[in-house]
C-alpha cells in the first residue's frame, strides 16, 4: 500500500446490526468498506438467504448517506447446497427489512431468471453474486446478469475458494481471473472474488485503487488487512456479549442480596 494511505470505515465504526450464521460473517468489513467506496446507486444480490451480506450493504449504505435502492433477490425455498427451508426465514428477513431499510431495500421473492427483466442494461453499480455453487449455475448467473451491471461496476461473488462437493464458483473465477483486467480474490471466508467492469470513469476510491493495482505488495497487504478487520470484528463482538453477561451476573446477584435483606 506503498503511496497510498488507507485507514477502512469499517474499523473506525462499523457495528453490525445484522448478526446470523453464514459463512459471509469473515466478509462484513470489506462488504461495508466497498459499499462505501463505490457509493452505489444500485445494488442487486443474487441469493439473499438470512440477509447477512444483504444487510450489511443496506448498513453501510445508511451509515454513508448513500442515496440508493438494494434489491434482495431469492426464491427463498433454498437450493441443493443450504437445502430446503421454510418462510420463516423469509418472515425474518422481511422483518428487519422493515424496521431498518425501509424505502431502501425491496425483497423480490422469486427466482433469478424472473427478476432480470425488470433491470435495465447498465443499471447496477454493485451486483453479488450468490446462488446455488455450482460451476454451470454461477457461470450462468454471471452471464445472465453481467449486461445489467453498469461499465465500471463492480461484481461479488460468493465461495470462490470453496473446493466441496459439486462447487464449482472457484473454477469459473478462475477462468475470468485468466481473462479479466480489475479483478481481485480474497483466499479467507471460504474466498470473495471482486471484478470490475471495464469502463466508466477511472476509480478514485483508495480501496479501489489498491484492489486493482496489481501489485503483489497491495495484494498480499489488503488480504491481510481484511483476515484482521473479521478477526477484530469477532473479537469485539465476543467482548461485548462477556461484558453483557458479566452485568447480567451482576445484576442477579444484586437482586439476590436485596432479596435476602
Ligand atoms: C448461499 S445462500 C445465500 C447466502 C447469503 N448471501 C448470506 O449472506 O448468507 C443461497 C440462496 O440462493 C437462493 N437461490 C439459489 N438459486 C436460486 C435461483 N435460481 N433463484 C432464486 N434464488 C436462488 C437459495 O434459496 C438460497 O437462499
Amino acid at each position: 500500500m506503498s503511496d497510498l494511505l488507507y485507514f477502512p470505515p469499517s474499523l473506525q465504526r462499523f457495528e453490525p446490526k445484522r448478526m446470523v450464521f453464514s459463512t459471509w460473517v469473515d466478509h462484513l468489513p470489506f462488504a461495508y468498506d466497498l459499499v462505501e467506496a463505490i457509493r452505489p446507486k444500485t445494488v442487486v444480490e443474487l441469493g439473499v438467504y438470512n440477509g447477512l451480506s444483504f444487510f450489511t450493504f443496506c448498513q453501510a449504505m445508511v451509515e454513508n448517506d448513500i442515496d440508493g435502492v438494494a434489491y434482495a433477490v431469492d426464491c427463498w425455498e433454498g437450493d441443493e447446497h443450504t437445502d430446503a427451508y421454510d418462510d420463516s426465514i423469509f418472515k425474518d428477513v422481511q422483518s428487519h427489512a422493515r424496521e431498518h431499510y425501509r424505502g431502501i431495500s425491496y425483497l423480490m421473492k422469486m427466482y433469478f431468471h424472473e427478476a432480470l427483466q425488470h433491470f435495465e442494461d447498465d443499471s447496477i453499480d454493485l451486483l453479488h453474486i450468490d446462488g446455488l455453487h455450482t460451476y454451470e449455475a454461477v457461470k450462468e448467473d454471471f452471464e445472465t446478469w453481467y449486461p445489467k451491471v453498469k461499465p465500471g461496476g463492480i461484481v461479488l461473488f460468493h465461495d470462490v475458494m470453496a473446493r466441496i462437493k459439486d462447487f464449482g464458483a472457484w473454477r469459473f473465477f478462475e477462468e475470468l481471473e485468466a481473462s479479466q483486467q480489475d479483478i481481485f480474490k480474497f483466499n479467507h471466508g471460504f474466498g470473495l472474488g471482486v471484478l470490475r467492469k471495464p469502463g466508466g470513469a477511472d476509480p478514485d476510491a483508495a480501496l479501489l485503487k489498491l484492489l486493482f493495482s496489481r501489485e503483489e505488495e497491495n495484494v498480499q497487504k489488503l488480504r491481510q488487512l481484511y483476515v484482521h478487520a473479521s478477526h477484530f470484528l469477532e473479537a469485539r463482538r465476543q467482548a461485548r456479549r462477556f461484558k453483557e453477561l458479566a452485568g447480567a451476573k451482576n445484576k442477579g446477584g444484586q437482586g439476590k442480596q436485596a432479596g435476602a435483606q
